[in-house]
């Protein structure tokens, strides 16, 4: 049976890393990637892999089940890679319905047609649901979310990515759907969209505008370099029990605050600022509401099973990531004047 990987969301931030992973990692399979192009999603994140023989782009909605039948009918899906998701907690905020659509309707969508389309025959397919840390809500000081960690969503995001989990557990448990889930910590790296915290400080760096840090810069993200994430992704795929799911994290816990004044020190030097110029740009703003204090992942079950571990240091990923955005320019000016919207209407249709 040939291997035929529909990857969802793949015009995103780590759908666009997985992507280029599978498709250039594995030539012999057929990867279609499906992408509402929302103004998360950006083809330009894949311009290197976009003519490659072994990738199809299709502009849709997760949620369109007419559409899910016919992309299963004509590429005979093996696999899924569910990327697709609203990802942004602040947006999560003011528009949390959109959340729901996509990440709770979206999602068992997807798994219906799975079932649907697989029917019993199961023997080699797999849905792999991609989720996050934020399920299982916030820590204090002190301990780690393990696999066992009881769910305790917090934020309309946090809590539709739980709702997401759920579902997927429940069609392994009723109806023997081959399904493997990880939920990871925050992810950083080449094209992350300007407006999580990350690319966010880089860009009103470079741009000389404050860099905005929520109440007093005390909560703490552990951070992992995305091409880290997609490699744990690419081996629990291939290598990870069915029915199981995987924490995946860094092993790298950052105040906010302290992660912002180590992005200015480097930016500075990179931009041959003088030490401190860039931290006068630091400003605190209101609080996010219900800020979840803490995130920080044991990923040990992934490395005692898969042997898998972050290959980066965080300051080495902050400084490729700040190359690369310096680097870039043209694909920071397009993402923060809405133009990359364009790009779809450009290449598509001069074909
Ligand atoms: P992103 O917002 O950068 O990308 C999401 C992609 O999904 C976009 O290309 C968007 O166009 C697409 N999309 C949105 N709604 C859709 C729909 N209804 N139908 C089809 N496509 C749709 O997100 P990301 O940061 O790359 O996150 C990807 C996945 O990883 C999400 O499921 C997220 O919950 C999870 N995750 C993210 C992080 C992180 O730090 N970014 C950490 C852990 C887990
Ligand atoms: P974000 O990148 O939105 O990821 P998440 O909320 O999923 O962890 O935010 C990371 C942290 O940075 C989080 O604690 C909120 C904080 N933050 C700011 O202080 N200022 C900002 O402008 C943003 C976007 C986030």
């Amino acid at each position: 049976m040939a291997t035929s990987i529909l990857i969802t969301g793949g015009a995103g931030f780590i759908g666009s890393h997985l992507t280029r992973l599978f498709v250039t990692k594995y030539p012999d399979y057929n990867i279609v990637n499906l992408d509402k192009l929302t103004y998360a999603g950006n083809l330009e994140n894949l311009k290197d892999v976009e003519d490659s023989p072994n990738y199809t782009f299709v502009k849709g909605d997760i949620t369109d089940l007419q559409l899910l039948k016919e992309l299963f009918e004509t590429h005979r899906f093996t696999g899924i890679l569910h990327c697709a998701a609203e990802s942004h907690v602040d947006r999560s905020i003011t528009d949390p319905l959109s959340f729901v659509t996509t990440n709770v309707v979206g999602t068992a969508s997807l798994l219906q047609t799975a079932k649907e389309c697989w029917k019993n025959d199961l023997e080699g397919k797999l849905f792999y649901h991609i989720s996050t840390d934020e399920v299982y809500g916030s820590l204090g000081e002190t301990g780690y979310f393990t696999e066992e960690t009881p769910y305790d969503p917090r934020s309309p995001y946090s809590a539709s990515k739980a709702s997401s989990d759920h579902l997927a557990r429940a069609f392994f448990h009723t109806y023997h759907l081959p399904v493997k889930i990880s939920n990871c910590s925050n992810n950083y790296g080449p094209f992350h969209f300007p407006e999580k915290l990350i690319p966010l400080c880089i860009h009103n760096i470079i741009n000389n505008k404050p860099l905005p840090i929520y109440g007093k810069g005390e909560n703490i993200r552990d951070w992992l370099y995305v091409e880290d994430h997609v490699r744990a992704i690419d081996l629990i795929y291939h290598e990870g029990k069915i029915g199981e799911t995987y924490n995946i994290g860094g092993h790298n816990e950052w105040t906010n605050i302290d992660l912002v004044k180590e992005l200015c020190r480097q930016m500075d030097t990179k931009l041959g600022r003088e030490a401190g110029e860039s931290e006068k740009q630091i400003t605190y703003v209101k609080d996010r509401a219900g800020h979840d204090l803490r995130y920080a992942i044991d990923a040990s079950k992934l490395k005692d099973e898969l042997g898998w571990l972050p290959s980066l240091q965080f300051e080495e990923g902050i400084s490729k990531t700040i190359d690369w955005y310096l680097n870039n320019t043209e694909w920071l000016n397009h993402v923060t004047s809405g133009n990359y919207q364009h790009y779809y209407e450009q290449q598509y249709h001069k074909r």
